[in-house]
């Protein structure tokens, strides 16, 4: 008989991850307009860690909180991607069969960290690269969409010299490869463990951040300034992104803060510098760009560790320790 229930990580409150409880919930069932999808992989991000901590930025904490759960957390599943297979349709679902192997942020909703979900077929949700297993399909969606989005605010054109700072994580290891894609001079930035693999992917130069610090390269003139700047993580000083790029050059800032997009827009009022605050849509046609990168040949995922959803606090610790080089892939094995 199927079973009318799914394994699923629940986040209990908001804390370390001993919070991360491995539970039976209900199986969904999908509306006329959904899919439901058998999860096979999804990946543990920085972002779901801050998420389970409830850490964010000042400016975003209160809606945020409110949409999460006040006291403790209303979206129970984490997960921010998946791959899967199409179990069933809605009524009225025209764009996938049942068997369709898919790749898919979950975006708000979360709830990558279970055996099945239910999405709306109008949501983000596209065909896995064929030439991708579940496993690497699963890392696309945050990583890459938000490289992509990241890489096309900058406007980044062949030529251009591009700085990518916290280039060995999830976003990073993408923008850098599309970056390349598109002809530009990439320079990775990341602590000194991931430099080979950054070399690996494509990057023409590397700078261990422990050891050297890009600005200070840049005012002694050691290094060109830079066309396009694109801070994911955004712990360094605004001043020193800014000063490191040319007359024209764009700074991206791929994790805002609130003093950042205020001194962005003087910039942007006083010289041809543009600052631009980035925050990625979720787009079908933009799922299906990376499809086709994949299957081009001309990304691929950075797969660091692979633990099984049953090992998910085990998952969040190595991921906050900071040693992930690109991506921590969550397995998902269904008992029906
Ligand atoms: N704007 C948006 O729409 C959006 C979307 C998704 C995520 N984000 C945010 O973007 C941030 C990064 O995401 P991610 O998933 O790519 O994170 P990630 O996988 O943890 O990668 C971040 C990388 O940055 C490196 N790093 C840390 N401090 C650094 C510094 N001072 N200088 C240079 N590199 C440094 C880390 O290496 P070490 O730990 O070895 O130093 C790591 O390799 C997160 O805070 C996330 O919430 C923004």
């Amino acid at each position: 008989m199927m079973k009318m229930t799914m394994k699923a990580i629940v986040t209990t409150k908001y804390g370390s991850p001993d919070v991360l409880q491995l539970q039976e919930l209900k199986k969904p069932v999908p509306k006329e307009d959904e899919v439901l999808i058998k999860i096979h992989a999804s990946t543990v991000t920085a972002g779901d860690c801050e998420m389970r901590r409830f850490d964010m930025p000042a400016f975003l904490w209160l809606p945020l909180r409110l949409y999460f759960g006040a006291f403790k957390p209303r979206i129970k599943v984490l997960g921010q991607e998946l791959t899967g297979e199409i179990e069933a349709v809605g009524k009225s679902v025209t764009k996938f069969n049942v068997g369709d192997a898919i790749f898919a942020p979950t975006q708000m909703a979360l709830g990558g960290h279970a055996e099945y979900i239910c999405l709306p077929e109008k949501y983000a949700i596209a065909l896995k690269p064929q030439n991708m297993s579940f496993e690497e399909a699963a890392t696309l969606p945050t990583g890459g969409l938000n490289a992509q989005h990241f890489i096309r605010k900058g406007n980044v054109k062949k030529g251009d010299r591009v700085l990518i700072n916290g280039a060995g994580g999830c976003i990073g290891t993408y923008a850098v490869q599309i970056a390349k894609s598109m002809g530009a001079e990439v320079t990775a930035v990341d602590s000194g463990g991931k430099l080979k693999m950054l070399s690996g992917l494509g990057a023409d130069h590397v700078i261990d951040y422990t050891k050297q610090d890009f600005g200070q390269l840049v005012a002694a003139q050691s290094i060109e300034p830079f066309d396009v700047i694109i801070d994911i993580v955004g712990k360094g000083s605004f001043a020193r992104c800014v000063k490191a790029l040319a007359p024209d050059g764009t700074y991206v800032m791929g994790n805002p803060r609130i003093s950042g997009i205020i001194k962005g827009w003087a910039i942007g009022l006083n010289t041809w510098q543009k600052v631009v605050a980035a925050i990625a849509p979720y787009k079908v046609e933009d799922l299906n760009r990376l499809k086709e990168l994949a299957e081009k040949g001309e990304i691929k995922a950075v797969i660091d560790k692979v633990y099984p959803l049953e090992h998910m606090a085990d998952a969040h610790r190595y991921v906050e320790t900071g040693a992930k080089a690109g991506n921590v892939v969550i397995t998902i094995k269904s008992e029906q």
